[in-house]
């Protein structure tokens, strides 16, 4: 059983690290939903892809990968095609390289009233900006291409290192989001908080632009600035 502890205040988010039990008290007070585990398929098994895969499927959660080659695929967790992981999940999160990432929803198929993950950064090359210009995000890119798919960023402000481990001390690690349907927004925070993430709405999905900036952020300062992986931002609340 999974509960995620969605706009708790802080005194008794603090009892669910890692997202687990929260008391039938706390629930009762806060009108929390219980959510099930959920199917999802994760496109792209590389570094982010196979590290939430995993994490997911630990916590008891049905993943599958969406995979251009099915039959190479080796590990525990079952690799299908594209577009079958995407047709039988509720759950579909984008895990590709940002150049990647229109053919795989096209791979995809419909993924009208699915809810979409999307953890690409559309990043240049040498990873020295945001290889779109103008206003529009990557997320609204994807929102544009995945026609009534419920769009989410996340998963994207951070290395995969964390993803693996979102704890440091007594201290869990903050996972930004953005997007415009409340109910996909809560189940993406909930996959957040079940990895062991401190999930943080940071509003529409024309936060977007802001989330992929401040992925650079991070790889600036773990690159450029040398400070390894091992690093993580939180944000801290009075
Ligand atoms: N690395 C990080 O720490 C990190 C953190 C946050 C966000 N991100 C973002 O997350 C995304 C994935 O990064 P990553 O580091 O996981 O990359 P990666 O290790 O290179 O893995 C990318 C995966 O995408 C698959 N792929 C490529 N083209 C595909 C297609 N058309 N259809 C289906 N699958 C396809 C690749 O599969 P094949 O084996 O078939 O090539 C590979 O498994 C990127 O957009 C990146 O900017 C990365």
């Amino acid at each position: 059983m999974r509960i995620f502890a969605y706009g708790t205040p802080r005194s008794v988010r603090s009892t669910c690290l890692n997202g687990q039990l929260v008391s039938g008290i706390a629930m009762a007070h806060t009108g929390f939903r219980k959510v099930t585990d959920m199917k999802i398929a994760v496109i792209g098994a590389g570094s982010v892809g196979g590290t939430l895969a995993r994490g997911w499927a630990k916590k008891g959660h049905d993943v599958a990968f969406g995979v251009r080659s099915p039959s190479k695929h080796k590990g525990d967790i079952q690799a299908v095609s594209v577009a079958d992981a995407a047709a039988s999940a509720e759950i579909v999160v984008l895990a590709t390289p940002w150049e990647a990432a229109s053919d795989a929803i096209r791979e995809a198929g419909s993924l009208a009233g699915k809810v979409l993950l999307d953890c690409t950064n559309p990043l240049k090359p040498d990873l020295s900006g945001l290889a779109l210009s103008g206003d529009e995000s990557g997320g609204e890119h994807v929102q544009r291409q995945a026609s009534g798919a419920k769009v989410v960023k996340i998963f994207n402000t951070t290395g995969f290192d964390n993803m693996a481990n979102p704890v440091y001390g007594n201290e869990r690690v903050t996972m930004l989001y953005c997007g415009d349907h409340t109910d996909a927004k809560q189940r993406a925070a909930q996959l957040a908080a079940d990895l062991g993430f401190d999930p943080v709405d940071a509003g529409s999905l024309s936060a977007a632009r802001m989330l992929e900036s401040f992925a650079l952020l991070w790889i600036h300062l773990a690159i450029q600035q040398k400070m390894g992986r091992d690093f993580a931002f939180k944000v801290i609340r009075r």
